[in-house]
């Protein structure tokens, strides 16, 4: 039975895109069980219903407080099975609460190389400090805003006339290729964390 994957989402979708795509292309070996998103009309909803996967805004704004809104997450990827929470583009943090119900099974990816650049700028903030290079890391989710345990990281320099949005859209390159071979990696049973650091284990031949 194949990995199933609950992804969050707040907006566009290009990273749920990606994986949507990998695993069409056969290259992941996974399945979309459901798409959750914080917010209403956002194209994320839209990728998914294209893609035949169930999709649900839970809105957070109808909710009273973060413990209700997160207990409508929670419900939602438990009936469905849920194996692997993948945030992809989910720009809210997690209570501890809802990180123990899926303890190192939560998935993020930032367009920074971290620690550095933690936070919703990362890109714009790479750029104002001035570092000659960037990228993205995918980690788990721990308690922490973006310091969960590293497991992939791409580098993507930062060009002389490099924007905001020259430097967001290669970072985001990356991104599409990076997320999909994460999570292939998790569904293979080849990561394993130990403290701090994941190890990537050997291929089973
Ligand atoms: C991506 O660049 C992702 O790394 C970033 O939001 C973008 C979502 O794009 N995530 C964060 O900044 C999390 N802190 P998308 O909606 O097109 O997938």
């Amino acid at each position: 039975m194949s990995l199933k994957l609950g992804v969050l989402c707040s907006g566009r979708g290009t990273d749920l895109q990606s994986i949507i795509d990998a695993i069409s292309a056969k290259k992941l070996d996974a399945e979309i069980a459901i798409v959750l998103t914080d917010r209403p009309n956002v194209p994320a909803l839209i990728r998914a219903e294209k893609a035949k996967i169930e999709n649900i805004c839970v809105d957070r704004k109808q909710f009273s407080d973060q413990k209700a809104f997160e207990g409508k997450l929670l419900d939602h990827l438990f009936r469905v099975g849920v194996d692997l929470v993948v945030l992809a583009g989910f720009m809210r943090l997690l209570s501890s609460k809802f990180i123990r119900a899926y303890p190192n099974k939560i998935m993020n990816i930032h367009p920074a190389l971290l620690p550095n650049f933690p936070g919703t700028h990362a890109q714009r903030d790479a750029l104002e400090y001035g570092v000659k290079i960037s990228g993205c890391t995918i980690h788990f989710i721990d308690e922490g805003m973006d310091t969960g345990p590293i497991i992939l990281q791409a580098a993507v320099p930062v060009l002389e006339d490099d924007t905001e949005e020259t430097l967001s859209r290669r970072i985001l390159e990356e991104e599409h290729k990076l997320y999909p071979r994460a999570i292939q990696l998790y569904a293979e049973g080849r990561l394993k964390i130990e403290g701090r650091r994941v190890r990537i284990l050997e291929e089973l031949l």
